[in-house]
Protein backbone atom coordinates (compact mmCIF):
# COMPACT_ATOMS: atom_id res chain seq x y z
CA UNK A 1 0.00 0.00 0.00
CA UNK A 2 1.13 3.53 -0.62
CA UNK A 3 -1.38 5.01 1.90
CA UNK A 4 0.04 6.71 4.94
CA UNK A 5 0.25 4.58 8.11
CA UNK A 6 -3.06 5.69 9.68
CA UNK A 7 -5.07 4.60 6.62
CA UNK A 8 -5.57 8.17 5.48
CA UNK A 9 -4.72 8.96 1.83
CA UNK A 10 -1.06 9.68 1.28
CA UNK A 11 -0.46 13.39 0.80
CA UNK A 12 2.23 14.56 -1.61
CA UNK A 13 3.02 17.85 -3.28
CA UNK A 14 3.47 16.33 -6.73
CA UNK A 15 2.08 13.09 -8.16
CA UNK A 16 3.55 12.06 -11.49
CA UNK A 17 1.78 9.40 -13.58
CA UNK A 18 4.40 7.60 -15.68
CA UNK A 19 7.97 6.68 -14.72
CA UNK A 20 9.36 7.14 -18.23
CA UNK A 21 11.89 9.66 -19.47
CA UNK A 22 9.73 12.76 -18.96
CA UNK A 23 8.20 11.67 -15.64
CA UNK A 24 11.53 10.80 -14.01
CA UNK A 25 13.17 14.04 -15.18
CA UNK A 26 10.24 16.07 -13.82
CA UNK A 27 10.42 14.17 -10.52
CA UNK A 28 14.12 14.98 -10.12
CA UNK A 29 13.60 18.70 -10.76
CA UNK A 30 10.60 18.94 -8.40
CA UNK A 31 12.31 16.84 -5.71
CA UNK A 32 15.42 19.02 -5.86
CA UNK A 33 13.18 22.02 -5.08
CA UNK A 34 12.15 20.31 -1.85
CA UNK A 35 8.73 19.15 -3.07
CA UNK A 36 7.49 15.76 -1.90
CA UNK A 37 7.15 13.72 -5.07
CA UNK A 38 5.56 10.34 -5.85
CA UNK A 39 5.92 8.75 -9.29
CA UNK A 40 3.56 5.86 -10.13
CA UNK A 41 3.74 3.57 -13.15
CA UNK A 42 1.63 0.55 -14.00
CA UNK A 43 4.56 -1.22 -15.67
CA UNK A 44 6.74 -3.54 -13.59
CA UNK A 45 9.80 -1.31 -13.91
CA UNK A 46 10.69 2.31 -14.55
CA UNK A 47 11.98 3.59 -17.88
CA UNK A 48 11.18 0.54 -20.01
CA UNK A 49 11.37 2.49 -23.27
CA UNK A 50 14.69 3.99 -22.26
CA UNK A 51 15.96 0.44 -21.71
CA UNK A 52 14.97 -0.71 -25.21
CA UNK A 53 15.97 2.51 -26.95
CA UNK A 54 18.83 2.97 -29.37
CA UNK A 55 19.28 -0.78 -29.76
CA UNK A 56 19.97 -1.06 -25.99
CA UNK A 57 22.42 1.87 -25.95
CA UNK A 58 19.90 4.76 -25.69
CA UNK A 59 20.37 7.61 -28.15
CA UNK A 60 19.79 9.99 -25.24
CA UNK A 61 20.06 13.32 -27.03
CA UNK A 62 21.17 15.06 -30.21
CA UNK A 63 23.72 17.88 -30.17
CA UNK A 64 21.98 19.56 -33.11
CA UNK A 65 18.51 19.90 -31.52
CA UNK A 66 16.42 22.80 -32.85
CA UNK A 67 12.64 23.34 -32.76
CA UNK A 68 12.64 22.56 -36.52
CA UNK A 69 13.33 18.91 -35.64
CA UNK A 70 9.84 18.53 -34.15
CA UNK A 71 6.35 18.06 -35.58
CA UNK A 72 3.46 19.80 -33.83
CA UNK A 73 0.31 21.69 -34.80
CA UNK A 74 2.10 24.65 -33.13
CA UNK A 75 5.75 24.58 -34.28
CA UNK A 76 6.63 27.34 -31.77
CA UNK A 77 5.43 25.50 -28.68
CA UNK A 78 8.59 23.47 -28.01
CA UNK A 79 10.97 26.46 -28.31
CA UNK A 80 10.89 27.69 -24.72
CA UNK A 81 11.44 24.35 -22.98
CA UNK A 82 14.12 23.25 -25.48
CA UNK A 83 16.00 26.53 -25.01
CA UNK A 84 15.97 26.26 -21.22
CA UNK A 85 17.09 22.62 -20.97
CA UNK A 86 19.57 21.90 -23.74
CA UNK A 87 21.44 18.76 -24.82
CA UNK A 88 24.45 20.16 -22.93
CA UNK A 89 22.48 20.14 -19.67
CA UNK A 90 21.69 16.46 -20.14
CA UNK A 91 25.27 15.69 -21.23
CA UNK A 92 26.50 17.34 -18.00
CA UNK A 93 24.26 14.98 -16.01
CA UNK A 94 25.52 11.95 -17.95
CA UNK A 95 29.12 13.04 -17.32
CA UNK A 96 28.44 13.65 -13.62
CA UNK A 97 27.45 9.98 -13.40
CA UNK A 98 30.56 8.86 -15.25
CA UNK A 99 28.61 7.31 -18.12
CA UNK A 100 30.77 6.87 -21.21
CA UNK A 101 29.13 7.94 -24.47
CA UNK A 102 29.94 8.60 -28.11
CA UNK A 103 28.55 10.39 -31.13
CA UNK A 104 27.35 7.83 -33.66
CA UNK A 105 26.55 10.24 -36.50
CA UNK A 106 24.71 13.50 -37.11
CA UNK A 107 25.00 14.66 -33.49
CA UNK A 108 23.35 11.52 -32.08
CA UNK A 109 24.79 10.59 -28.66
CA UNK A 110 24.65 6.99 -27.42
CA UNK A 111 25.90 5.23 -24.28
CA UNK A 112 29.05 3.22 -24.93
CA UNK A 113 27.73 0.38 -22.78
CA UNK A 114 24.04 0.20 -22.00
CA UNK A 115 20.83 2.21 -21.73
CA UNK A 116 20.47 0.65 -18.26
CA UNK A 117 22.99 3.29 -17.15
CA UNK A 118 20.60 6.10 -18.09
CA UNK A 119 17.74 4.54 -16.10
CA UNK A 120 20.10 3.93 -13.15
CA UNK A 121 21.25 7.56 -13.34
CA UNK A 122 17.67 8.87 -13.31
CA UNK A 123 16.64 6.60 -10.42
CA UNK A 124 19.77 7.56 -8.42
CA UNK A 125 18.95 11.24 -8.98
CA UNK A 126 15.37 10.54 -7.90
CA UNK A 127 16.46 8.94 -4.64
CA UNK A 128 18.98 11.74 -3.98
CA UNK A 129 16.10 14.20 -4.39
CA UNK A 130 13.86 12.18 -2.04
CA UNK A 131 11.49 11.06 -4.81
CA UNK A 132 9.47 7.89 -4.27
CA UNK A 133 8.94 5.72 -7.36
CA UNK A 134 6.23 3.02 -7.29
CA UNK A 135 6.04 0.60 -10.20
CA UNK A 136 3.36 -2.03 -10.82
CA UNK A 137 0.85 0.57 -9.63
CA UNK A 138 -1.99 1.50 -12.00
CA UNK A 139 -3.95 4.71 -11.64
CA UNK A 140 -7.65 3.97 -11.59
CA UNK A 141 -9.36 7.33 -11.18
CA UNK A 142 -8.48 11.00 -10.83
CA UNK A 143 -10.67 13.68 -9.25
CA UNK A 144 -10.05 17.37 -8.83
CA UNK A 145 -10.92 19.14 -5.58
CA UNK A 146 -10.16 22.50 -3.96
CA UNK A 147 -6.68 21.61 -2.70
CA UNK A 148 -5.58 19.62 -5.73
CA UNK A 149 -6.22 16.10 -6.95
CA UNK A 150 -7.31 12.89 -5.38
CA UNK A 151 -6.04 9.88 -7.22
CA UNK A 152 -7.10 6.29 -6.68
CA UNK A 153 -4.31 3.89 -7.49
CA UNK A 154 -4.22 0.11 -7.37
CA UNK A 155 -2.35 0.50 -4.05
CA UNK A 156 -4.41 3.17 -2.36
CA UNK A 157 -5.55 6.77 -2.47
CA UNK A 158 -3.16 9.71 -2.96
CA UNK A 159 -3.86 13.42 -2.52
CA UNK A 160 -1.59 15.71 -4.54
CA UNK A 161 -1.37 19.44 -4.99
CA UNK A 162 0.00 19.03 -8.53
CA UNK A 163 -0.66 16.23 -10.98
CA UNK A 164 1.78 15.63 -13.82
CA UNK A 165 0.63 13.42 -16.69
CA UNK A 166 3.67 11.73 -18.22
CA UNK A 167 2.01 8.60 -19.63
CA UNK A 168 3.67 8.71 -23.06
CA UNK A 169 1.96 7.73 -26.31
CA UNK A 170 0.53 4.54 -27.80
CA UNK A 171 3.66 3.07 -29.36
CA UNK A 172 4.73 -0.42 -28.28
CA UNK A 173 1.75 -1.42 -26.10
CA UNK A 174 3.74 -4.41 -24.81
CA UNK A 175 6.06 -1.90 -23.03
CA UNK A 176 3.23 -0.35 -21.00
CA UNK A 177 1.94 2.24 -23.49
CA UNK A 178 -1.68 3.18 -22.93
CA UNK A 179 -4.06 5.92 -23.98
CA UNK A 180 -4.51 6.93 -20.34
CA UNK A 181 -2.84 10.33 -20.73
CA UNK A 182 -5.26 11.25 -23.49
CA UNK A 183 -8.22 10.08 -21.36
CA UNK A 184 -7.07 12.31 -18.49
CA UNK A 185 -6.64 15.24 -20.87
CA UNK A 186 -10.20 14.83 -22.18
CA UNK A 187 -11.54 14.39 -18.65
CA UNK A 188 -10.21 17.85 -17.79
CA UNK A 189 -11.54 19.49 -20.97
CA UNK A 190 -8.35 19.39 -23.07
CA UNK A 191 -8.42 18.87 -26.81
CA UNK A 192 -6.55 15.77 -28.01
CA UNK A 193 -5.39 16.05 -31.62
CA UNK A 194 -5.68 12.89 -33.76
CA UNK A 195 -2.91 10.41 -33.02
CA UNK A 196 -1.05 8.12 -35.42
CA UNK A 197 2.10 6.03 -35.47
CA UNK A 198 5.35 7.86 -36.31
CA UNK A 199 8.93 6.75 -36.98
CA UNK A 200 7.47 3.50 -38.26
CA UNK A 201 8.14 1.11 -41.18
CA UNK A 202 5.79 1.48 -44.16
CA UNK A 203 3.88 -1.44 -45.65
CA UNK A 204 3.23 -2.24 -49.31
CA UNK A 205 0.40 -4.34 -50.72
CA UNK A 206 -0.88 -5.90 -53.92
CA UNK A 207 1.20 -5.32 -57.04
CA UNK A 208 3.33 -2.79 -55.21
CA UNK A 209 4.39 -5.46 -52.73
CA UNK A 210 4.92 -8.01 -55.51
CA UNK A 211 7.42 -5.63 -57.13
CA UNK A 212 9.77 -5.84 -54.17
CA UNK A 213 8.82 -9.24 -52.82
CA UNK A 214 11.87 -11.38 -52.08
CA UNK A 215 14.07 -8.27 -51.74
CA UNK A 216 13.61 -8.45 -47.93
CA UNK A 217 16.96 -7.75 -46.31
CA UNK A 218 18.32 -5.68 -49.20
CA UNK A 219 19.73 -2.41 -47.78
CA UNK A 220 20.76 0.87 -49.43
CA UNK A 221 23.24 2.82 -47.30
CA UNK A 222 22.08 6.24 -48.54
CA UNK A 223 18.85 7.33 -50.22
CA UNK A 224 16.78 10.50 -50.01
CA UNK A 225 13.14 9.96 -49.05
CA UNK A 226 10.70 12.72 -49.98
CA UNK A 227 7.11 13.66 -49.19
CA UNK A 228 6.12 17.18 -50.19
CA UNK A 229 8.84 19.52 -48.95
CA UNK A 230 10.15 17.09 -46.31
CA UNK A 231 13.22 15.08 -47.22
CA UNK A 232 15.65 12.86 -45.34
CA UNK A 233 18.98 11.41 -46.39
CA UNK A 234 19.80 8.12 -44.68
CA UNK A 235 19.68 4.38 -45.21
CA UNK A 236 16.75 2.30 -46.45
CA UNK A 237 15.88 -1.36 -46.09
CA UNK A 238 13.41 -3.69 -47.81
CA UNK A 239 11.43 -5.78 -45.32
CA UNK A 240 9.01 -8.71 -45.68
CA UNK A 241 6.10 -6.30 -45.41
CA UNK A 242 7.48 -3.21 -47.11
CA UNK A 243 10.25 -0.70 -46.45
CA UNK A 244 12.12 0.56 -43.40
CA UNK A 245 15.48 2.02 -42.40
CA UNK A 246 16.15 5.53 -41.04
CA UNK A 247 15.21 7.44 -44.23
CA UNK A 248 11.83 5.69 -44.28
CA UNK A 249 11.20 5.95 -40.52
CA UNK A 250 11.89 9.70 -40.69
CA UNK A 251 9.62 10.32 -43.67
CA UNK A 252 6.87 8.11 -42.18
CA UNK A 253 6.11 10.89 -39.68
CA UNK A 254 5.31 13.20 -42.60
CA UNK A 255 3.51 10.60 -44.75
CA UNK A 256 -0.20 9.90 -44.70
CA UNK A 257 -2.05 7.31 -46.84
CA UNK A 258 -2.42 8.62 -50.38
CA UNK A 259 0.61 10.94 -50.16
CA UNK A 260 3.16 10.78 -52.97
CA UNK A 261 6.33 9.17 -51.58
CA UNK A 262 9.46 9.39 -53.72
CA UNK A 263 12.90 7.99 -53.10
CA UNK A 264 16.11 9.18 -54.72
CA UNK A 265 17.97 5.88 -54.92
CA UNK A 266 21.28 7.55 -55.84
CA UNK A 267 21.31 10.96 -54.12
CA UNK A 268 25.07 11.41 -54.40
CA UNK A 269 25.37 10.69 -58.12
CA UNK A 270 24.26 12.32 -61.38
CA UNK A 271 22.84 8.95 -62.44
CA UNK A 272 22.05 9.88 -66.07
CA UNK A 273 25.50 11.40 -66.66
CA UNK A 274 27.20 8.46 -64.96
CA UNK A 275 25.26 5.87 -67.02
CA UNK A 276 26.28 7.65 -70.23
CA UNK A 277 29.91 7.57 -69.12
CA UNK A 278 29.52 3.83 -68.57
CA UNK A 279 27.99 3.45 -72.05
CA UNK A 280 31.22 4.80 -73.49
CA UNK A 281 33.55 3.00 -71.08
CA UNK A 282 31.76 -0.40 -70.98
CA UNK A 283 29.62 -0.71 -74.13
CA UNK A 284 29.24 -4.49 -73.83
CA UNK A 285 28.25 -4.49 -70.15
CA UNK A 286 24.58 -5.09 -69.39
CA UNK A 287 22.61 -2.31 -67.71
CA UNK A 288 21.77 -4.47 -64.65
CA UNK A 289 25.45 -5.21 -64.07
CA UNK A 290 26.39 -1.55 -64.47
CA UNK A 291 23.67 -0.52 -62.01
CA UNK A 292 24.91 -3.19 -59.59
CA UNK A 293 28.06 -1.08 -59.18
CA UNK A 294 26.04 1.61 -57.40
CA UNK A 295 22.96 -0.27 -56.14
CA UNK A 296 22.54 -3.62 -54.37
CA UNK A 297 22.75 -6.33 -57.03
CA UNK A 298 19.31 -7.83 -56.37
CA UNK A 299 17.67 -4.43 -56.55
CA UNK A 300 19.54 -3.50 -59.75
CA UNK A 301 18.34 -6.73 -61.30
CA UNK A 302 14.76 -6.18 -60.18
CA UNK A 303 14.67 -2.61 -61.48
CA UNK A 304 15.73 -3.85 -64.92
CA UNK A 305 13.04 -6.53 -65.06
CA UNK A 306 9.49 -6.20 -66.29
CA UNK A 307 9.91 -2.69 -67.61
CA UNK A 308 10.05 -1.14 -64.12
CA UNK A 309 12.29 1.53 -65.55
CA UNK A 310 9.70 2.79 -68.02
CA UNK A 311 10.73 4.79 -71.10
CA UNK A 312 8.05 7.40 -70.49
CA UNK A 313 9.79 10.32 -72.11
CA UNK A 314 12.37 8.64 -74.30
CA UNK A 315 10.37 9.08 -77.48
CA UNK A 316 10.04 5.33 -78.06
CA UNK A 317 6.61 3.97 -78.90
CA UNK A 318 5.16 2.01 -75.96
CA UNK A 319 5.29 -0.88 -75.17
CA UNK A 320 8.94 -1.44 -75.85
CA UNK A 321 11.22 -3.44 -73.59
CA UNK A 322 13.66 -0.61 -74.05
CA UNK A 323 14.96 -0.51 -70.51
CA UNK A 324 15.16 -4.16 -69.81
CA UNK A 325 18.69 -5.14 -69.27
CA UNK A 326 20.63 -4.99 -72.51
CA UNK A 327 24.22 -4.09 -73.35
CA UNK A 328 24.90 -0.43 -72.68
CA UNK A 329 25.72 0.31 -76.31
CA UNK A 330 22.10 -0.42 -77.27
CA UNK A 331 20.76 2.50 -75.23
CA UNK A 332 20.54 6.01 -76.58
CA UNK A 333 21.93 8.89 -74.54
CA UNK A 334 18.40 10.17 -73.88
CA UNK A 335 17.29 6.71 -72.65
CA UNK A 336 20.04 6.66 -70.05
CA UNK A 337 19.24 10.19 -68.90
CA UNK A 338 15.63 9.07 -68.50
CA UNK A 339 16.69 6.01 -66.50
CA UNK A 340 18.82 8.29 -64.35
CA UNK A 341 15.89 10.65 -63.79
CA UNK A 342 13.71 7.76 -62.68
CA UNK A 343 16.35 6.46 -60.28
CA UNK A 344 16.44 9.91 -58.67
CA UNK A 345 12.65 10.08 -58.35
CA UNK A 346 11.51 6.52 -57.66
CA UNK A 347 7.82 6.34 -56.65
CA UNK A 348 6.90 3.96 -53.86
CA UNK A 349 3.20 3.37 -53.26
CA UNK A 350 2.85 2.50 -49.57
CA UNK A 351 -0.43 1.11 -48.31
CA UNK A 352 0.03 1.97 -44.63
CA UNK A 353 2.37 1.67 -41.67
CA UNK A 354 3.23 -1.19 -39.35
CA UNK A 355 1.32 0.74 -36.67
CA UNK A 356 1.94 1.17 -32.96
CA UNK A 357 3.35 -2.35 -32.62
CA UNK A 358 6.68 -1.17 -34.04
CA UNK A 359 6.37 2.65 -34.08
CA UNK A 360 8.95 4.56 -32.06
CA UNK A 361 6.59 7.44 -31.36
CA UNK A 362 3.00 8.64 -31.45
CA UNK A 363 2.25 11.77 -33.45
CA UNK A 364 -0.48 14.13 -32.27
CA UNK A 365 -1.77 14.10 -28.69
CA UNK A 366 -2.66 16.74 -26.12
CA UNK A 367 -3.21 20.02 -27.98
CA UNK A 368 -0.53 22.53 -27.02
CA UNK A 369 -3.09 25.37 -27.26
CA UNK A 370 -4.31 24.31 -23.82
CA UNK A 371 -0.84 24.33 -22.23
CA UNK A 372 1.71 26.93 -21.15
CA UNK A 373 4.84 26.52 -23.28
CA UNK A 374 7.11 27.60 -20.43
CA UNK A 375 5.70 25.37 -17.66
CA UNK A 376 3.58 22.71 -19.46
CA UNK A 377 0.79 23.63 -17.03
CA UNK A 378 -2.82 23.33 -18.18
CA UNK A 379 -4.45 26.66 -18.99
CA UNK A 380 -7.77 25.11 -17.93
CA UNK A 381 -6.93 23.36 -14.65
CA UNK A 382 -4.34 24.89 -12.31
CA UNK A 383 -1.91 22.31 -10.95
CA UNK A 384 -2.33 19.92 -13.90
CA UNK A 385 0.67 19.37 -16.22
CA UNK A 386 1.30 17.34 -19.39
CA UNK A 387 4.86 16.44 -20.45
CA UNK A 388 6.74 14.23 -22.90
CA UNK A 389 5.23 12.23 -25.71
CA UNK A 390 1.61 12.56 -24.56
CA UNK A 391 1.82 16.18 -25.77
CA UNK A 392 1.48 17.04 -29.47
CA UNK A 393 5.24 17.46 -29.94
CA UNK A 394 7.08 14.68 -31.82
CA UNK A 395 10.75 14.65 -32.71
CA UNK A 396 12.72 13.20 -35.58
CA UNK A 397 14.67 9.99 -35.22
CA UNK A 398 18.06 10.57 -33.58
CA UNK A 399 17.71 11.49 -29.88
CA UNK A 400 15.24 14.33 -30.41
CA UNK A 401 12.38 12.60 -28.61
CA UNK A 402 14.33 12.01 -25.43
CA UNK A 403 15.53 15.62 -25.50
CA UNK A 404 11.88 16.73 -25.61
CA UNK A 405 11.08 14.39 -22.70
CA UNK A 406 13.99 15.81 -20.61
CA UNK A 407 13.22 19.44 -21.52
CA UNK A 408 9.45 19.30 -20.99
CA UNK A 409 9.93 17.28 -17.79
CA UNK A 410 12.40 19.84 -16.48
CA UNK A 411 10.08 22.74 -17.39
CA UNK A 412 7.21 21.25 -15.37
CA UNK A 413 9.49 20.11 -12.53
CA UNK A 414 10.63 23.71 -11.97
CA UNK A 415 7.12 24.82 -10.98
CA UNK A 416 4.88 21.81 -10.16
P1 LIG B 1 7.41 6.90 -21.94
O1 LIG B 1 6.66 6.04 -22.88
O2 LIG B 1 8.89 6.77 -21.87
O3 LIG B 1 6.87 6.70 -20.46
C1 LIG B 1 5.49 6.66 -20.16
C2 LIG B 1 5.31 5.82 -18.94
O4 LIG B 1 3.95 5.92 -18.52
C3 LIG B 1 5.59 4.36 -19.18
O5 LIG B 1 6.54 3.90 -18.24
C4 LIG B 1 4.25 3.68 -19.02
O6 LIG B 1 4.33 2.39 -18.44
C5 LIG B 1 3.54 4.65 -18.10
N1 LIG B 1 2.07 4.58 -18.17
C6 LIG B 1 1.33 4.57 -19.29
N2 LIG B 1 0.02 4.48 -18.95
C7 LIG B 1 -0.02 4.44 -17.59
C8 LIG B 1 -1.07 4.34 -16.65
N3 LIG B 1 -2.36 4.24 -17.03
N4 LIG B 1 -0.78 4.33 -15.32
C9 LIG B 1 0.53 4.40 -14.92
N5 LIG B 1 1.56 4.50 -15.78
C10 LIG B 1 1.29 4.52 -17.09
N6 LIG B 1 13.86 8.36 -28.56
C11 LIG B 1 15.08 8.91 -28.59
O7 LIG B 1 15.20 10.13 -28.43
N7 LIG B 1 16.20 8.12 -28.78
C12 LIG B 1 16.11 6.77 -28.95
O8 LIG B 1 17.12 6.07 -29.04
C13 LIG B 1 14.80 6.19 -28.98
N8 LIG B 1 14.66 4.86 -29.21
C14 LIG B 1 13.41 4.30 -29.16
C15 LIG B 1 13.26 2.94 -29.40
C16 LIG B 1 12.02 2.36 -29.33
C17 LIG B 1 11.86 0.90 -29.64
C18 LIG B 1 10.89 3.15 -29.01
C19 LIG B 1 9.51 2.54 -28.90
C20 LIG B 1 11.02 4.51 -28.79
C21 LIG B 1 12.27 5.11 -28.88
N9 LIG B 1 12.43 6.48 -28.67
C22 LIG B 1 13.69 7.02 -28.72
C23 LIG B 1 11.30 7.34 -28.32
C24 LIG B 1 11.29 7.57 -26.79
O9 LIG B 1 11.39 6.31 -26.16
C25 LIG B 1 10.03 8.27 -26.33
O10 LIG B 1 9.82 9.44 -27.09
C26 LIG B 1 10.14 8.64 -24.85
O11 LIG B 1 10.29 7.46 -24.10
C27 LIG B 1 8.92 9.40 -24.38
O12 LIG B 1 9.05 9.61 -23.00
P2 LIG B 1 7.77 9.75 -22.08
O13 LIG B 1 8.28 9.80 -20.68
O14 LIG B 1 6.89 10.81 -22.57
O15 LIG B 1 6.97 8.38 -22.31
Amino acid sequence: MIDSANGEPLKVDVLIVGAGAAGLMCAIAAGQRGRSVLVVDHANKAGKKILMSGGGRCNFTNMGVTPANYLSANPHFAKSALARYTPWDFIALVEKHGIAYHEKELGQLFCDDSSKQIVRMLLDECSAAGVRVETGCAVERVRRHDEGFSVRTARGEVHAESLVVACGGLSIPSMGASGFGYELARQFGHEVLPVRAGLVPLTLSGKHQERYEDLAGVALPMVESRVGKSRFRAGMLFTHRGISGPAILQISSYWQPGDDLRVDLLPDLDAGGWLNEQRVARPAAELKNVLADVLPKRLAQRLCERGFLAPQSSGHPWPLPAFESRPMRQYREADLHEIGRQLHDWPIVASGTEGYRTAEVTLGGVDTDGLSSSTMQSKLVPGLYFIGEVVDVTGWLGGYNFQWAWASGQAAGQVA
